[in-house]
């Protein structure tokens, strides 16, 4: 794994009032989109894998059952306040490295990846983390921003993106990149959502053999 200069965990520990503020109202659209494409059933058990100050669990069910995970604390003790305050009580949150998540294989119905694999220090090993723990034909939900496959990468954009990478989110990845983590997953949809088309929204699926991603 590649090293970094600093953790971006030390930004988001201590931006969680900042973070909420800048990206609210702006994400809002596609973390909506994002809530009906789960298509959460009676009795699916939910992972959010860097579920961050929870903004996303405003638009989920109230039933909502399952697990958050996130490396940083700050940001933890801020979904735990949002929690509460929506009567979540079936979510748990737990520290934890989405890079090597502590779950068996096959555990979730629906897992869901909010703005995750472009600021993990590998986006490939987080979606082939949460194949693995994703139950056959289970729900995959990416939310996130992605460079376009085909526009140009000039080194410039890549230098700034690895820079940019140790302090927030890589914002030069292709989706295709990331997707070599996890190359079994059937893409179901790639969109654009607003405000400007400026998020993808990516559906994937687990095949049924359950064959780890
Ligand atoms: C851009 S924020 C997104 C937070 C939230 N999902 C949202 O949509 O607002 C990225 C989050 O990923 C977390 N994170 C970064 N690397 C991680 C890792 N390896 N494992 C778990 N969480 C990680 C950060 O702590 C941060 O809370």
């Amino acid at each position: 794994m590649k090293p970094r200069l600093f953790s971006n965990l030390r930004v988001y520990n201590h931006i969680g009032g900042l973070y909420d503020a800048a990206l609210g109202f702006w994400s809002r659209k596609v973390r909506r989109a994002a809530a009906g494409a789960l298509d959460l059933r009676e009795g699916d058990r939910l992972l959010i894998v860097g579920v961050g100050s929870g903004m996303e669990l405003e638009h989920l069910p109230t039933r909502t059952r399952g697990v958050g995970v996130d490396l940083s604390d700050g940001m933890l003790r801020r979904a735990r306040r949002r929690r509460r305050k929506l009567r979540m009580e079936g979510l748990d949150l737990r520290v934890m490295d989405a890079q090597r998540l502590d779950f068996p294989d096959g555990s979730f119905e629906a897992v869901y990846l909010p703005l995750i694999l472009t600021v993990a220090e590998s986006g490939a090993r987080v979606l082939g983390e949460a194949a693995r723990v994703a139950a056959p034909e289970g729900r995959i939900v990416v939310a996130d921003r992605f460079w376009s496959e085909e526009k140009a990468r000039p080194a410039a954009v890549r230098a700034a993106g690895w820079l940019l990478g140790h302090f927030a989110m890589r914002f030069d990845l292709r989706f295709s990149e990331i997707r070599t983590g996890a190359p079994s997953l059937e893409l179901r949809r790639h969109e654009k959502v607003g405000p400007g088309f400026f998020f993808d929204l990516v559906t994937l699926r687990k095949p049924g053999s359950g064959k780890p991603g």
